[in-house]
């Protein structure tokens, strides 16, 4: 925010997970079953939806506004909508016609977080600047960045003090799952540390963890399934807020009540998933998808 504008708190604050999108709208035999999962969240009170232009080109933005428009309660204030520009289009001018389009594609009015989707060949003050000039008018209420590994993301709060808008970076949006745990060594508690929000991309990994052989049979010991299991998991991790993507109602409801109706795991379990799943014990690299 420029010096005469007040900033908006933190959207992301208070959220338990979000509705992941990824692979929306790239076909028309999916979109009933789409829009029927995300309004399934909507409906069990999960109000963060993730998104970016970059999903079927626009198309998983097309989905949500489908599934916004069939709940008109849904009241828009409630909401959090994170949307993100692709590196490509990532200039000032590019940045700013990318907001624009994924509200007008959205029919959302505003976007409540908008990501930088990763580190790219625009300078990354370009981008800042577009930023800026989209929250000045009211267009977001806040920015963020996405697969910033620690340098970088100091890096983007430097730029920030830089340009008179210091500390309003929303979020870091990156892979954190069982199978991605590097975060724990650095940047997690550094987020944690400037009261960030974590959004923890692919918590099931992409669907990956949900064929891992250890993970089922400890999961299926505890009368759960993996996806049941890596979410409770992940729903504890203090700083980190998962966005799971399902296209089925019938696994936004599990998934929610993975992370709403479940109390914390036993310790004996954690240290299961622990030794299927090491925590760093040094510097890795950022893992991405
Ligand atoms: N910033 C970035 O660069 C970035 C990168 C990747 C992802 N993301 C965001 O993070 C979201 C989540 O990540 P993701 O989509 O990669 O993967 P994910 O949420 O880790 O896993 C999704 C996969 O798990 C399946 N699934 C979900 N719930 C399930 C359940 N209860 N039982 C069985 N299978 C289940 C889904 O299939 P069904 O649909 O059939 O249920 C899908 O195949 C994305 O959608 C996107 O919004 C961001």
């Amino acid at each position: 925010m420029t010096p005469h504008m007040t900033p908006h708190a933190n959207p992301l604050i208070g959220h338990r997970m979000g509705l992941g999108t990824w692979n929306m709208g790239e076909s028309p035999l999916t979109r009933d079953s789409e829009i029927a999962a995300i309004q399934t969240g909507l409906d069990l009170g999960i109000r963060l939806i993730d998104t970016a232009e970059m999903y079927a080109e626009g198309g998983a933005e097309r989905v949500i506004a489908a599934a916004l428009k069939g709940r008109p309660t849904v009241a828009r204030d409630s909401l959090t909508i994170v949307s993100k520009v692709l590196p490509s289009n990532a200039s000032r001018a590019g940045t700013i016609r990318a907001g624009e389009a994924s509200i007008s594609r959205m029919g959302c009015d505003y976007l409540d977080v908008f990501l930088l989707h990763w580190p790219g060949r625009f300078p990354l003050e370009e981008t800042l600047a577009g930023m800026i000039d989209l929250a000045e008018r009211g267009l977001i209420r806040r920015w963020g960045i996405s697969n910033f590994d620690l340098a970088g993301w100091q890096r983007w709060a430097q730029l920030e003090v830089a340009l008179g808008v210091a500390a309003a970076c929303a979020t870091n949006q990156v892979y954190y799952a069982l199978g991605a745990r590097g975060v724990e060594f650095d940047l997690l508690p550094a987020m944690l540390e400037a009261d960030q929000p974590l959004m923890a991309y692919s918590p099931l990994g992409s669907g990956g963890l949900l064929r891992h052989a250890g993970l089922g049979r400890l999961a299926s010991d505890l009368g759960l399934g993996p996806a049941t299991l890596a979410l409770r998991w992940i729903a504890h991790r203090r700083g980190a807020l998962p966005i799971p993507k399902s296209s089925r109602p019938a696994h936004v409801e599990q998934n929610w009540q993975a992370i709403h109706q479940a109390p914390p795991l036993p310790k004996e379990t954690l240290a299961k998933l622990d030794a299927l799943f090491p925590a760093p014990m040094k510097k890795m690299p950022l893992a991405v998808l």
